[in-house]
C-alpha cells in the first residue's frame, strides 16, 4: 500500500509519548479514513433525521442513504438479495441474534459445534443457549499449528446431532484463516447449517458469501475501518424468513395491538428500534473505500506484511510466534522470553508502539495453548514494514530493560 493510503487516516500522524504512533492493534479496532469521518460529519451537518418514519424530505433522504448502504453491503459480500443484509450493533449482537432466533428452534438432544479458536462472542451465546434448552455444545479441537483438526471436526458431525456449526473465519489470536468452504461442505453433508464469524477475515480477505457456501456470516464495522456501533448479519433469505425476531420494538413490526404483534419481513423484523443511522452511513463509506483499494491489493499487502513479520520476528532474540497455521491473516501472537505480555505492552507503549496484550476475549483458547496471555500485533492496510521493524527493535529494548 502506498503512502497515499496512510495519508487517508488522519490519526496516523499523531504521536504517542512523543514518538510517532506505531499502531499495531487494528484487530481490536481499526483506525478510520477521512471518508468515514466525513460521511458521518456531513450527514450530521446537512442531512440527518430518523429513518423509515418521517414524511418529510430530510427523513426520506436519510432513509435513502441508509438503505443504499444495505445495497453496498450486499454488493460487498456478493449476497443474492439486499434483504439478506441485517444491520446489527456488532458481530456479538449478530451471533446473539442467531443463538436466540435460530437457536430457539433447537431441541434437547441436538448439538451446536464451534471450534477451539473462537472468540467469547462465539462461545458465550451458545453456552447460554445450552443452559436454556439443554442442547449440547461441542468443540472441534485445533492441532499444534493452530488449524482446526478436520478429522476431529468431521467426527463430531458424524452422529447427525449437530444442527448448527458456528466457526470463526480468522482467529483473532493466532491469525489462522479457517477453511470455511470445506467446513461448510462437511457440515451440510451432515445436515447442519453454518454460521461464520467474519469479524477478522472481512478486513483481510475478499468475502463472497455465495462462493463460501455458508448460511450466515457476521462482521463488525469498526474493524473494517468503519465506526463502532454497527455490524452486519448476512443470512440466506429463506432462512431469515423462517426465523423469529430477536429484539422487539418499533420498526420491526407489521402491526401491534395489546393482544398481539406481527412482524415485518426480513431484514426489518430483525432491526428493532432506531438503528445506528450515522454509523451505518460511515460503514457505507468504509466499504466503498475498501472496494476502491481492491481486494487483490489488500491481500497482496497483507501477504507481504505477514511474510516480512515472520522473517523479522523469527530473527528477534527471545521471541516465539504462536501457531503456524496453513494460512495466516495479519495477526501475530507472541511470547517473549523474560517479558510478561502486559509488561511488554507497557514498555512498547512508551516507545509509541500500540499492541494488545492479554487473553483477547479467547480464554478457552489460552487454556488450549497453555498460556495466561499473549502479546498480539495486528496489521491493517496502513501498516508498513517499517512498523514491523519498529516492533522488533521495541521488543529488543523492552527485553534489555527487563533483564
Ligand atoms: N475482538 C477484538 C480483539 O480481538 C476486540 O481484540
Amino acid at each position: 500500500m502506498s503512502d497515499n493510503v496512510r495519508a487517508r487516516f488522519p490519526i496516523l500522524s499523531e504521536t504517542a509519548h512523543g514518538r510517532p504512533l506505531v499502531f499495531l492493534d487494528s484487530a481490536a479496532s481499526a483506525q478510520k479514513p477521512d471518508c468515514v469521518i466525513e460521511a458521518m460529519s456531513e450527514a450530521a451537518r446537512h442531512c440527518y433525521a430518523n429513518i423509515h418514519r418521517g414524511l418529510y424530505d430530510m427523513s426520506e433522504r436519510t432513509t435513502q442513504a441508509y438503505e443504499a448502504v444495505r445495497d453496498d453491503v450486499a454488493r460487498f459480500l456478493n449476497a443474492a438479495d439486499r434483504r439478506e443484509i441485517v444491520f446489527t450493533k456488532n458481530s456479538t449482537e449478530g451471533l446473539n441474534l442467531l443463538a436466540h432466533s435460530l437457536g430457539s428452534q433447537l431441541r434437547p438432544g441436538q448439538a451446536v459445534l464451534i471450534s477451539a479458536l473462537e472468540h467469547h462472542a462465539n462461545i458465550v451465546p451458545w453456552l447460554m443457549l445450552r443452559d436454556r434448552l439443554g442442547i449440547e455444545l461441542r468443540v472441534a479441537p485445533i492441532n499444534a499449528d493452530g488449524d482446526i483438526d478436520l478429522a476431529a471436526y468431521e467426527e463430531l458431525l458424524g452422529d447427525g446431532r449437530v444442527v448448527l456449526v458456528s466457526v470463526t473465519h480468522m482467529s483473532n489470536v493466532l491469525g489462522t484463516i479457517t477453511p470455511v468452504k470445506k467446513l461448510a461442505e462437511l457440515a451440510h453433508r451432515h445436515g447442519a447449517k453454518v454460521i461464520v464469524d467474519g469479524s477478522q477475515s472481512i478486513v483481510h480477505r475478499r468475502v463472497d458469501v455465495q462462493a463460501l457456501g455458508v448460511d450466515f456470516f457476521v462482521f463488525t464495522g469498526h474493524k473494517l475501518y468503519g465506526p463502532t456501533g454497527v455490524g452486519i448479519l448476512w443470512g440466506r433469505l429463506p432462512l431469515l424468513e423462517e426465523m423469529p425476531p430477536f429484539l422487539g420494538g418499533g420498526d420491526m413490526i407489521r402491526s401491534v395491538s395489546f393482544e398481539k404483534a406481527s412482524w415485518a419481513d426480513a431484514p426489518h423484523k430483525f432491526e428493532a428500534g432506531t438503528p445506528a443511522i450515522l454509523e451505518v452511513l460511515g460503514l457505507g463509506a468504509a466499504i466503498r473505500f475498501v472496494e476502491e483499494l481492491g481486494a487483490e491489493a489488500i491481500e497482496a499487502h497483507e501477504r507481504d506484511l505477514v511474510a516480512y513479520a515472520r522473517q523479522v520476528l523469527e530473527k528477534t532474540d527471545g521471541v516465539s510466534i504462536m501457531g503456524n497455521p496453513v494460512e495466516r491473516g495479519g495477526v501475530f501472537s507472541l511470547q517473549v522470553e523474560g517479558a510478561h505480555p502486559h509488561d511488554l505492552a507497557v514498555l512498547l507503549d512508551q516507545q509509541g508502539i500500540a499492541i494488545r496484550a492479554g487473553q483477547h476475549c479467547a480464554e478457552p483458547l489460552m487454556q488450549e495453548l497453555g498460556v495466561q496471555a499473549t502479546a498480539r500485533a495486528s496489521f491493517a492496510i496502513y501498516t508498513t514494514r517499517d512498523e514491523i521493524d519498529a516492533l522488533a527493535h521495541g521488543i529488543e529494548r523492552a527485553r534489555a530493560l527487563l533483564a
